[in-house]
């Protein structure tokens, strides 16, 4: 590899690495965070839920609608009690069809529109299914009316649909199954999908206290103990405090929000590939790679997706075949020199690394906030395509854990919760029934 290209790779793994003392200062910052956010002064802004834990024997069939980022999930849940439930349908729809046909989530479509979307898909889905009531998991800020009606504060994760904000979703939703003949349909919770994922943890586990996502968006929740106790929602993509390089100044200048969800457009899968287009893109026009040509693709934002940067990381071939696959066929780049789509294979991993002991750190502060010397064991309830579909992506979350508590680091299981965030509608649902 060329002197200047070693150089390159070197500094930009140096600015994206958190060292074990970053990674503790971060951790520090999340707490002094978390307690300004319960008083309201911080970045943090630790939504009460209202939510308590289930106890694990609750019973029922319930609707289970999940609106996360990209796609609605729809499942009919049986919960069959002693932590066990059975998944008996499902369904799923994008919010965003890929081909343009529609996409509910621009400022052009209105909230009406998007809830009679909704309502269509759960109206088809219910034609051969049995609930009397649903759950619903909305992963988006909201403040928390009652168990099942909350308000949506502000958008994230790039969504900007019109007429939203500032109204209580729960009875959009319901004027929309009205207006297709589902008015019978109970509208029982309303959840984030952090709680979602802790719900459902704690639904087998009574030591499961975290629930956090990493898919388009990311977030966590955690069962606070102190009076009131209950459920809080962190809002944590939208913690600051820790080294923001330059890729993530020019990412957040080009976002919707700038200056806001700093962490999430670090670490969450809506902006993962996009962070390393930029890096990319810097690179090419250093003359660093592929000769200096910029692929036209290069140029538009948003042109690579999670599951691209996991081919990338992932790609253990000796001649890195699929990477060389991937640049003929998405870039239209053939041939690439080895070097070339080493030089990819490396910058994916360091941003999806980067993205990992950040996650992690966040999970220290949380932990030691909770339970200062780790006197008691934690169960962290997971879900999101990064936990779930990248390639060790929980195990550098896992490597940390150990690398700051060492031996204590037993004490602490993340879990993969398996769409955690849908199925725990279904509890919350049953939670508030059981009231
Ligand atoms: C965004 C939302 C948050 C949600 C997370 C994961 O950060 O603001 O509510 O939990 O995405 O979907």
């Amino acid at each position: 590899m060329a002197k200047l290209l070693t150089q390159k790779l070197e500094q930009l793994q140096n600015a994206f690495y958190l060292s074990a003392e970053q990674v503790r200062e971060i951790a520090e910052k999340l707490q002094t965070e978390m307690t300004g956010g319960l008083s309201g002064q911080s970045s943090l802004q630790m939504l009460p839920t209202f939510m308590q834990l289930p106890a694990g024997s609750e019973t029922g069939t319930f609707l289970a609608v999940d609106f996360g980022g990209t796609n609605v999930r729809l499942q009919l849940v049986e919960l069959l009690g002693q932590g066990q439930y059975a998944v008996k349908k499902q369904h799923s729809c994008r919010l965003k069809d890929p081909s343009g046909r529609y996409d509910f989530t621009a400022r052009e479509t209105t909230g009406e529109a998007l809830f009679d979307f909704l309502a269509g898909q759960i109206a088809s889905f219910m034609e051969d299914a049995c609930a009397a009531s649903l759950g619903l998991t909305f992963s988006f800020p909201c403040r928390q009316l009652a168990a099942n009606k909350a308000v949506l504060l502000h958008w994230t994760k790039e969504f900007q649909t019109s007429a939203v904000i500032g109204r209580e979703i729960m009875s959009l939703l319901s004027a929309a199954l009205a207006g297709r003949g589902l008015a019978w349909l109970q509208p029982a919770a309303l959840i984030n999908d952090t709680t979602g994922t802790l719900l459902t943890a704690a639904y087998s586990n009574p030591h499961a206290d975290i629930g956090s996502i990493c898919g388009t968006g990311h977030n966590t929740c955690y069962f606070e103990a102190k009076a009131p106790a209950m459920i809080i929602n962190m809002e944590a993509g939208n913690f600051k405090h820790f080294p923001l390089t330059k890729y993530d100044r020019l990412l957040d200048s080009n976002s919707r929000q700038p200056g806001a969800q700093l962490l999430e457009k670090a670490v969450a899968g809506r902006y993962l590939g996009e962070i390393c287009r930029l890096i990319l893109l810097d690179m090419v026009e250093q003359g660093l790679l592929f000769r200096g040509k910029i692929p036209a693709l290069l140029r538009q934002q948003q042109t690579i997706d999670t599951s691209e940067l996991a081919l990338l990381a992932a790609d253990d071939t000796p001649s890195l075949l699929h990477i060389d696959r991937w640049l003929a066929a998405k870039h239209n780049i053939y041939p690439t020199t080895l070097t070339d789509r080493q030089v990819l294979k490396k910058i994916a991993l360091t941003v999806i690394l980067r993205s990992a002991r950040l996650v992690g750190a966040t999970y220290i502060g949380i932990l030691q906030q909770l339970d200062p010397g780790l006197q008691r064991p934690h169960v962290i309830g997971l879900d999101g395509s990064l936990f779930e579909k990248m390639p060790g992506y929980l195990a550098k979350v896992q490597e940390l854990l150990q690398e700051i508590f060492k031996d204590k680091a037993e004490r602490i299981s993340p879990v993969l919760t398996g769409s955690g965030s849908g199925i725990g509608a279904a509890i919350a649902a049953a939670v508030c029934a059981d009231k």
